[in-house]
């Protein structure tokens, strides 16, 4: 039973869109295909009643007008007498087994009704056919009759019956494709509003406007929007303002070390105060980037902003390498873009030494931007983990390379609201790979 659920489970098709019409379709034809068969036997059943009646009638008076002509002028009468269903004959008949048919033994008693009493009669079926029967019954002067019946169940249908079927079957499907259509659109609609949630959280309003049951969903989803806008700018609010806050104190701390005198101990003051600074002021950046502050976006060349970068670090003395891919307009936020990578080749930088930079382009509206190192690598359980915000491997807390661990969670912030997607692999041979996906941004967006 289990598995015979399963697998109409497997069979059913993936959308609700399909099960649904699947379900209103098959219930509706097979209610249609019912009532049809009802009404066909019913009315079969009506004129079975009527040529019942009739044939009462009609045997009674053809036997009694055989039986009064005189005995050569009946064979003449017999095409006359006969109807669509029986037919006379001036003969004995043939012998049978006994009537056993359902409709047969229906006219059998009105035939009985119809000759009794005053003759006498015996009937038998037709070897070989079911529904064919015989009633003998002599005449006045001794000549068989013998009346040979068809029973025919109910009337042939009309010609036009199929048609009228397929098109009332084809108007249901109609209703049903249309009645599905406006119970799943509400659905859709919200999914896209779901997804159009963008990384800044800011609220996509839903239209409130359909069935009630649309307004009040589309109503309660627009309130949870609001509701989780409301939290997130509470607590970047609450994060911006104490990295801000603390770099007053900080620097008024910087201002009195400067003044000690100089020993190990005042350049470690300086070398903390150094540190609280960093993550103040990464505070107030992921801050900022989570508030959405999106910049516009602009078409520039990728490969001339990352050539320059390389460039700026190589002047600074950093080992950063860049392989061109050739010049090529592309519309990004050149802001954002140049942070993910800075953030990219700083980890680079501190945590392996030398940096590569390479970018391919992906199609006229792609682009991918790879940050290579030869270091130690990500453990494949962390890959993920670290991009979460603070979140730093044992072994760069053990090493004195500093940071705070939001480096990555801005990245990634960051490549949200580039269009893009950020991921880390580790390569072949050892090192590390920062994979930055970017398809171009549409300028009207935010212009
Ligand atoms: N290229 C890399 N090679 C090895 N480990 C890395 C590399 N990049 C990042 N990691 C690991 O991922 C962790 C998180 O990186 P992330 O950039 O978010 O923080 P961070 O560099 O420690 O601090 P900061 O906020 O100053 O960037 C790092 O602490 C480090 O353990
Ligand atoms: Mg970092």
């Amino acid at each position: 039973m289990k598995r015979l659920a399963a697998r109409l489970r497997s069979l059913a098709p993936a959308s609700l869109f399909a099960r649904l019409t699947l379900i209103l379709l098959a219930g509706l034809a097979a209610a249609q295909f019912l009532s049809t068969m009802l009404t066909i036997d019913e009315r079969n059943d009506a004129s079975m009643g009527a040529m019942i009646d009739y044939v009462e009638v009609d045997l009674r008076t053809a036997v009694a007008l055989l039986d009064r002509l005189p005995h050569d002028e009946r064979a003449a009468w017999l095409p006359r007498l006969q109807r669509g269903g029986y037919r006379y004959a001036l003969d004995a008949g043939q012998a049978g087994p006994p009537v056993t048919a359902p409709h047969s033994l229906r006219l059998l008693a009105s035939v009985r009704r119809a000759l009794t009493p005053g003759h006498a009669f015996t009937a038998n079926a037709v070897a070989g056919d079911a529904e064919r029967f015989q009633v003998h019954v002599p005449l006045a002067d001794g000549q068989p009759l013998t009346v040979d019946f068809r029973p025919r169940r109910g009337l042939p249908l009309s010609e036009r019956l199929p048609w009228m079927l397929a098109a009332q079957l084809a108007l249901v499907a109609l209703a049903c494709w249309l009645a599905v259509r406006l119970a799943i659109r509400p659905l859709r609609t919200l999914a896209q509003a779901a997804d159009a949630l963008g990384p800044d959280l800011r609220p996509v309003r839903m239209p409130e406007q359909g069935p009630s049951e649309v307004v009040a969903a589309a109503r309660a989803f627009n309130a949870m929007q609001q509701r989780i806008a409301a939290y997130v700018d509470e607590r970047l609010r609450i994060l911006a303002a104490i990295s801000h806050d603390l770099q007053t104190p900080i620097t008024r701390m910087r201002l009195r070390v400067d003044l000690m005198d100089e020993s190990p101990q005042q350049q470690r003051l300086i070398d903390d105060l150094q540190h609280l600074e960093d993550l103040a002021r990464q505070g107030i950046g992921y801050a900022r980037t989570m508030h959405g502050q999106l910049e516009p976006a602009r078409a520039i060349d990728p490969n001339d902003l990352l050539d320059a970068m390389a460039l700026d670090y190589r002047d600074s003395g950093a080992d950063v390498a860049y392989a061109s891919a050739g010049s090529a307009p592309f519309c990004t936020r050149p802001g954002a873009l140049r942070r993910v990578v800075n953030n990219l080749v700083d980890n680079g930088l501190k945590y392996a030494g030398e940096v590569h930079i390479v970018m391919e382009r992906a199609g006229p509206d792609a682009i991918t931007i790879r940050v290579l190192d030869r270091g130690s690598g990500i453990p494949e359980a962390a890959l993920e983990q670290v991009f979460e915000p603070f979140y730093r491997l044992e072994s760069s807390r053990n090493r004195d390379t500093g940071g705070t661990g939001l480096g990555l969670a801005i990245a990634r912030q960051l490549a949200l609201t580039l269009d893009g997607g950020l991921s880390l692999h580790n390569r072949p041979g050892g090192g590390l790979e920062a994979r930055l996906v970017l398809r171009a941004v549409q300028p009207k967006v935010n212009a």
